[in-house]
C-alpha cells in the first residue's frame, strides 16, 4: 500500500514537470518584409540590431518558404496545409468579399487542447497524465485576413482565446480606417477590435507600438499558470490607405537621411519600429522570468512588393520577383527562430522548410504527439532538426498550383520548377536595387546589435553569447550571392517552363530546363499528380452592397449573420 502510495506521488511528480514543460512560444509575423530588408541578410540600409541579435543567436532559416501573398500563408501556417488543399491558393481576401479558410483545426485550436502527456517507467510502463489540463492561452494580436463573413470565422471562434487587432488585410497606421474601392466608390470603415468589439480608443498610437504593447501587456499578465501562445500578426510593414500609403513616426523618419528616396526612408523607419518592437517583447520576457522555456518565431509572410499597386519601396534584392511570384523574391522569407531550447544554435540553415511546417513542429516542441495530428497535414515536423541540427526531413516543397492563372512551382531538393505566370509576368524581373541607394555608404555596426535590448538580453540567457566576429561570420553565410551575368533567366509569360538549380543559382538567373529535360519530366509529374487534390479556389464576390461599413457605425463587420443589413451589430 506505502509503496502504491510512493508510486502515485512520484507520478504526480513526474506529471507535474511535464505539465510545466511546454514552452511558451512568440511567433511574429511581418507584412510585406523584403529578403534585404534585414541586416542580417547583408544589407547595411536599415539597422535592425533587435532582429539581428535573435537571428545570430538562434538559427537563420535561410530556405524558409511560403505562398505569395498574405490570405494563403496565413492559410498554410495556422492548417498545415497547402493552401491549394483548401481553395485558398488564390489571391488574398479583399474586404467584403466572400469568403472565409474552412473550417480546419488551427494551430491555436491544436496547441489549446488538453495534451496527453505521457512517460515510461522502467522503460516499458507507458503512464498516460491525463488528468492534467495544460493547454496553451492563445492570443492573436494584429491582422487575420482569414475572412469575416460571419462572426464564427473570426478569430476569437478559431482557437484564439483572445485577439486584438483587425480583420481585413491592412488599415491606417494611426486611424485604423480601412478604405476600399469598389466601382469607383470608396468604402471606409473602422478596423480595429478587441475580442470582437470595435476599440475606437485604441486608436491614435502608431500600430506598430499599439499592438507592441499590447503583447507585452499579456506577457506581463501571464500567471505562468499556462504557456502562452501569441501569434503577434503585425501591420508593419504593409501599406496603409492610398493618400498615405507609408506612415511612421517623423523622429524614426530623421534616422534615415542617408537613403535617397523619400519613399524608401519612411519604409526604413517602419522596419525600424518592427525591430523595436521584437527588443521590447525580449524586455518584457525576460522581466517575467520568461526566457529560458520561450520560442521566439519570426517570419514574412512574402517578399515585398516593391513595385505596382501597393507598393511599399521594400527589398527583395538579390532575388527576383517580388510580392504576387513565384519567383524567390515573392515566396522566399525572412525567417529564424530563436530559443535556448535549441542545442545546435547560432548557424544558417540551408534546409528546405516550408511554412506549413510550423504547425507540427511548434506542436512537437510543446510537447504534443504528432500522431494526434490531421492526417492530411502537409507540414512536417522538423523540430529535432532544428534542436540538434539533424538532416531535414522535407525535401520538396509544393510552391504552389493557382489553376486560373495556370502558374504553379515545386522545389525538388536543390531544384525549383516555375510553370505559368502571375499577373501577365509584370513583375518576373528583379526590382529590388532601384530604392537602395544610399546618399553616404553606411557601415554594419555590430556593437549596436550587442548593446541592443534583445542583445543584451540574449547575453543573459545564452551559455556563450556570440562575439561580433561570429556576427560578422554569420552574415557572410546567409548573404545570397548571385552572379552578376544573368545568362538564360527565362520568362514563363513566354510560356517556357523554367528550371533553376536554386543553392547555386538563388537569383534564377539561369535556366536549365534543356539540360535536364528527366529533372523537368519527374517534375512536371510530381505537379499532376498534387493538382489531383486540388480543390477549386473560393471565388468570393465582394457583397459591398451588403456588407458596407455604413450599416455597422462605420465599421467593418461581418454582415452576413445580420438578416437586417441595419441590425447596427457594432
Ligand atoms: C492579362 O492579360 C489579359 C489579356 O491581355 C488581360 O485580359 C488580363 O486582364 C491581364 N491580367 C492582368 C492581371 O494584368
Ligand atoms: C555603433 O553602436 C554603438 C552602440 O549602440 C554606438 O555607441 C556607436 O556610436 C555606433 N557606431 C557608429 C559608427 O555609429
Amino acid at each position: 500500500m506505502a509503496n502504491l502510495l510512493g508510486k502515485l506521488i512520484w507520478i504526480f511528480i513526474i506529471c507535474e514537470a511535464l505539465a510545466q514543460q511546454a514552452p511558451n512560444i512568440i511567433f511574429i509575423i511581418a507584412d510585406d518584409l523584403g529578403w534585404n530588408d534585414v541586416g542580417f541578410h547583408g544589407s547595411n540600409q536599415i539597422p535592425t540590431p533587435n532582429i539581428d541579435a535573435l537571428a545570430y543567436n538562434g538559427i537563420i532559416l535561410n530556405s524558409h518558404y511560403g505562398q505569395s501573398y498574405s490570405t494563403p500563408t496565413r492559410t498554410a501556417l495556422l492548417t498545415g496545409k497547402y493552401p491549394m488543399r483548401l481553395g485558398m491558393q488564390g489571391p488574398s481576401i479583399m474586404a467584403a468579399e466572400k469568403k472565409a479558410l474552412p473550417e480546419q483545426k488551427l494551430l491555436p485550436e491544436y496547441l489549446k487542447a488538453k495534451f496527453e502527456r505521457f512517460f515510461y517507467l522502467h522503460n516499458s510502463y507507458r503512464i498516460n497524465c491525463f488528468v492534467l489540463e495544460i493547454g496553451y492561452e492563445t492570443h492573436l494580436v494584429g491582422k487575420w485576413h482569414l475572412g469575416y463573413t460571419r462572426w464564427n470565422e473570426t478569430p476569437t471562434f478559431r482557437g484564439f482565446d483572445h485577439h486584438f487587432g483587425f480583420y481585413n488585410s491592412y488599415t491606417s497606421y494611426y486611424d485604423y480606417l480601412s478604405t476600399w474601392t469598389y466601382n469607383d466608390h470608396d468604402y471606409t470603415g473602422f478596423d480595429l477590435r478587441k475580442n470582437g468589439q470595435p476599440v475606437k480608443e485604441e486608436a491614435g498610437k502608431y500600430a506598430t507600438d499599439l499592438f507592441t504593447e499590447h503583447t507585452v501587456e499579456v506577457i506581463t499578465n501571464n500567471d505562468g499558470s499556462k504557456p502562452l501562445f501569441i501569434m503577434l500578426a503585425h501591420l508593419g510593414v504593409h501599406t496603409g490607405n492610398k493618400g498615405k500609403p507609408l506612415e511612421a513616426p517623423q523622429e524614426t523618419i530623421n534616422k534615415f537621411g542617408h537613403i535617397v528616396d523619400a519613399n524608401r526612408r519612411t519604409y526604413s523607419a517602419m522596419v525600424a519600429k518592427l525591430d523595436d518592437s521584437l527588443g521590447s517583447i525580449m524586455e518584457a520576457l525576460e522581466q517575467k522570468n520568461m526566457l529560458a522555456n520561450t520560442i521566439v518565431a519570426f517570419i514574412s509572410d512574402n517578399g515585398a512588393p516593391t513595385i505596382g499597386d501597393f507598393p511599399n519601396w521594400g527589398s527583395n534584392h538579390p532575388l527576383r520577383g517580388q510580392k504576387d511570384t513565384l519567383f524567390e523574391g515573392g515566396i522566399r522569407n525572412v525567417a529564424f527562430i530563436w530559443s535556448p531550447l535549441l542545442v545546435q544554435s547560432a548557424r544558417v540553415a540551408t534546409d528546405l522548410m516550408h511554412v506549413t511546417d510550423w504547425l507540427p513542429t511548434l506542436f512537437t516542441a510543446a510537447g504534443g504527439d504528432i500522431g494526434l495530428l490531421d492526417p492530411d497535414m502537409d507540414g512536417i515536423d522538423i523540430w529535432s532538426s532544428l534542436v540538434y541540427d539533424l538532416p531535414s526531413p522535407r525535401n520538396d516543397i509544393l510552391i504552389n498550383i493557382d489553376e486560373k492563372t495556370r502558374n504553379a512551382a515545386l522545389r525538388f531538393y536543390n531544384w525549383k520548377l516555375i510553370v505559368g505566370t502571375s499577373q501577365n509576368g509584370t513583375y518576373n524581373d528583379y526590382y529590388g536595387n532601384i530604392v537602395m541607394e544610399d546618399i553616404e555608404a553606411q557601415n554594419y555596426n555590430t556593437s549596436a546589435i550587442y548593446e541592443s535590448p534583445a542583445g543584451k538580453i540574449i547575453r543573459k540567457v545564452n551559455y556563450t553569447p556570440l562575439s561580433e566576429a561570429e556576427y560578422e561570420n554569420l552574415r557572410q553565410q546567409s548573404a545570397l550571392k548571385c552572379s552578376a551575368a544573368k545568362k538564360n533567366p527565362c520568362d514563363p509569360a513566354t510560356g517556357a517552363v523554367c528550371l533553376y538549380d536554386i543553392p547555386s543559382d538563388p537569383c534564377e538567373e539561369n535556366d536549365l530546363a534543356k539540360y535536364f529535360p528527366s529533372v523537368v519530366r519527374r517534375m512536371k509529374r510530381a505537379l499532376v499528380d498534387y493538382r489531383k487534390g486540388l480543390v477549386a479556389q473560393i471565388e468570393g464576390d465582394v457583397d459591398i452592397e451588403a456588407a458596407d461599413p455604413k450599416f455597422f457605425k462605420y465599421t467593418w463587420n461581418p454582415w452576413l449573420d445580420c438578416n437586417d443589413v441595419a441590425c447596427q451589430v457594432a
